[in-house]
């Protein structure tokens, strides 16, 4: 009976998602957009504002590598911008990340989207057992966003605009060597969804995507885990692609790279210790200890 009923549940689910009509994307829907992008000042985020560039948005850019931000700057102007502004801040200081967003209102008079992607403070590496690591790692990769989205709350309400948030595997399935880090995302992961569900409840307009992301081809990624883990890196191009495309079009969650992210994270669900045992393969704790 118990099976009958849930084959029946996934059969109603798969129909109702086939037929559920899917908004097609277009650039049109970004032009004149007032998006801010943390951390792009390299990466995924600078990928990110190129991306919004092309469809003609107003960029706020933002992180600490000030000739970086002008570099990326100029060449959003070149793809297409409508408008390209920087601001210079170290988001372990909450007072910096709460000044962004008056820099971005005071710039653009306005926000549409909050794309928050930064992501500093943490090594790949053994857990070396300080607090220090862990408050540093919150501090810019959990408190920080937080401080941004309630900074942004009342310009994203007046807009009727939305928030994209960058999660990762590590922040769905635990894993070693990135404790701090994980700890973040676990903590962004239970923050968001949960803001999500209480403003539906509340009646408050405030769509939230979050993007689950795999191994991808940044800088960054490559030179911290590059030789130590066995993985192939995505195309960050794509990504950012992927990730714009879902936060436009304000879908619930992103999973990228799709076929590497949503199987695992289905299969830990029915099977942990076996997608756990898999997953230690990964490691080249030769190159790692
Ligand atoms: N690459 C991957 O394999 C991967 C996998 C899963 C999830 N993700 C997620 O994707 C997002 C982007 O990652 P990425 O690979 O593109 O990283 P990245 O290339 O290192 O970019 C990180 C950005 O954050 C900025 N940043 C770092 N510390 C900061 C601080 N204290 N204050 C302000 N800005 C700071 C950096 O600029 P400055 O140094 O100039 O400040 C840079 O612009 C992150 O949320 C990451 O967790 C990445
Ligand atoms: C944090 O930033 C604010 C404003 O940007 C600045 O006045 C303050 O000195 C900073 N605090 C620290 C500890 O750097």
């Amino acid at each position: 009976m118990a099976a009958i009923r849930i084959a029946l549940a996934l059969l109603v689910g798969l129909c109702a998602y086939y037929f559920y009509p899917q908004e097609t994307f277009s650039a049109e829907m970004v032009r004149g957009m007032r998006v801010l992008v943390t951390g792009s000042s390299s990466g995924i985020g600078e990928q990110m504002a190129y991306e919004f560039a092309r469809m003609g948005a107003h960029l706020m850019l933002t992180a600490r590598r000030e000739n970086r931000l002008q570099e990326v700057m100029q060449k959003c102007q070149k793809l297409g911008a409508s408008s390209v502004h920087y601001v210079v801040a170290d988001m372990s200081n909450l007072t910096s990340a709460q000044k962004v967003v008056e820099e971005t209102k005071a710039q653009m008079g306005g926000l549409d989207q909050l794309v928050l992607n930064h992501v500093g403070g943490t090594m790949f590496g053994p857990f070396q057992g300080t607090i220090e690591s862990v408050i540093r790692s919150m501090n810019v990769n959990f408190f920080s966003y937080v401080q941004l989205t309630i900074s942004a709350m009342d310009l994203l309400q007046e807009s009727k605009g939305n928030i994209v948030v960058i999660s990762s595997m590590s922040g769905r399935i635990p894993g070693p060597f990135a404790i701090s880090y994980s700890a973040a995302k676990f903590a962004l992961e239970g923050f968001y969804s949960s803001l999500r569900a209480e403003m539906r409840l509340r009646k408050i307009d405030l769509p939230i995507t979050v993007a689950v992301l795999g191994y991808i081809d940044t800088d960054m990624a490559l030179n911290s885990v590059g030789d130590k883990i066995t993985q192939k890196a995505s195309s960050k191009e794509d990504c950012a692609r992927q990730v714009v495309k879902g936060g436009v079009l304000r879908y619930r969650e992103v999973f990228y790279p799709y076929w590497a992210v949503k199987p695992i994270l289905l299969y830990r669900e029915l099977l942990p210790d076996l997608v756990d045992q898999v997953m230690a393969y990964g490691y080249k704790l030769e190159n790692i200890l």
